[in-house]
């Protein structure tokens, strides 16, 4: 993070005399993009703006459903390093279809539907520095809540073609940051225990992977309302944080006090020490969230008497967004949606991640999106 924004990245309510020239047959010349400056979820403004034109390896894709994650209220609210420096289009993860090509491209044609990959130049392989660059969705590279994007055609992602725009736009960061702990870092294996903590976005996918994996997820919530629904989906064995705070024992309790094979910590701070407790020796912890604190007070001796691995998960590459579509597609894996706003109603659909009462994803759809059942 902290590069400037490339050429195809500006944020494109903010356009540049003579960037633009005249769009090609059926797609109108003008879109609604939305910006903020990182004052607050009030001030996130839309405006009519002119509609890019692709340049020689860009397609311009037509939105149909952007999700929301909580890094996008870190942007959009200006909390630290995610404060945009100039108005930026937020929001990371989306969906939509190709419209129209850049000359020289070869990959894409329109009506391919396509994601934008999170880190757009972390293609394959292991993260670098070179390639921890330019996240979609701010501070400084545009996001997704547009009518109309450019891509890079080798930032785009094929799109699973199982699922319908609402459900396909979660996969991009909560699902692919899921796929990159469960199926690459930690490698789940059939019959192996997962301990997974609380029902955001990303631990719902995470509980799902494991679950189609052949493995066993034990999911925590503070609520027995979000407990119940995590029974609907097949997720057996659950832990109510509030009224058992002792997650360790409970968890020994469960797996005859082996403690399981991976925990997906997406918690952080101080939570981090109930993960070591849980976690078998010789066990695995993904690290992925920082919802408790960015530091914490560690019980380092853990680490070391039970040989734990503790992998540091950001987000995935490109490569993995593409696996993580064809997995889905392959295991009739369906993300859960918690709500489906219009994009007239971001405001309301932000403060309701706000309030963290949400059970799967927020969707936003954009205008002409398909009707969706959930
Ligand atoms: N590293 C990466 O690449 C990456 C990518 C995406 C997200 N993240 C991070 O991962 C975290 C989760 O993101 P998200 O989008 O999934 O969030 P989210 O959808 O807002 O989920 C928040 C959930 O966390 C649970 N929770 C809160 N405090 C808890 C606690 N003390 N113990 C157990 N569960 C607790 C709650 O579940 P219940 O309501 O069921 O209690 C809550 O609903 C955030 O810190 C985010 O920044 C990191």
């Amino acid at each position: 993070m902290g590069e400037t924004v490339d050429g195809h990245g500006s944020a494109q309510a903010a356009s540049p005399a003579g960037v633009f020239a005249p769009t090609a047959a059926g797609v109108p010349d003008r879109m609604r993009a939305w910006t903020t400056r990182g004052d607050g979820i009030d001030r996130l403004t839309s405006a009519s703006v002119p509609i890019p034109v692709p340049g020689p390896t860009e397609v311009l894709v037509k939105i149909s459903a952007v999700s929301l994650n909580y890094r996008d209220l870190l942007v959009v609210g200006g909390v630290d390093h995610w404060s945009p420096t100039e108005p930026v289009v937020p929001v990371s993860d989306g969906v939509g279809t190709v419209v129209t090509v850049g000359a020289g491209v070869t990959r894409w044609r329109p009506g391919d539907r396509v994601s934008a990959g999170f880190l757009p130049r972390w293609r394959s392989g292991p993260l670098t520095r070179e390639t921890y660059v330019s996240p979609v969705g701010g501070p400084v590279n545009r996001g997704m809540l547009a009518e109309y994007v450019l891509i890079e055609e080798d930032e785009a992602v094929c799109s699973s073609h199982s699922l319908d725009e609402v459900h396909a736009a979660t996969l991009p960061i909560a699902g692919v940051t899921a796929w990159h702990a469960v199926g690459h870092r930690s490698r789940v294996r059939p019959g192996e225990t997962v301990l997974v903590h609380g029902t955001g976005g990303v631990s719902l996918f995470a509980a799902q992977l494991t679950l189609a994996l052949g493995a066993t997820p034990i999911v925590t919530s503070s609520s027995d309302e979000k407990i119940g629904k995590l029974h609907a989906l097949g997720i057996a064995e659950t832990i109510n944080y509030r009224r058992t705070p002792d997650i360790a024992a409970e968890v020994l309790r469960k797996t005859a006090v082996e403690g399981v094979d991976h925990v997906i910590e997406t918690v952080g701070g101080d939570n981090l020490n109930r993960s070591l407790e849980a976690v078998k020796v010789g066990g695995s912890i993904s690290f992925i969230g920082l919802i408790a604190g960015r530091a914490a007070n560690i019980n380092v001796y853990q680490f070391v008497t039970k040989n734990v691995t503790v992998h540091g998960i950001e987000s995935g590459s490109l490569e993995m967004l593409g696996e993580l579509a064809a997995f889905v597609d392959d295991h009739g894996v369906t993300p859960v949606i918690d709500s489906v706003y219009p994009v007239e109603q971001i405001q309301d659909a932000l403060r309701h991640l706000e309030l963290g009462k949400h059970f799967g994803k927020i969707v936003i759809t954009m205008p002409g999106a398909a009707e969706t059942s959930l």
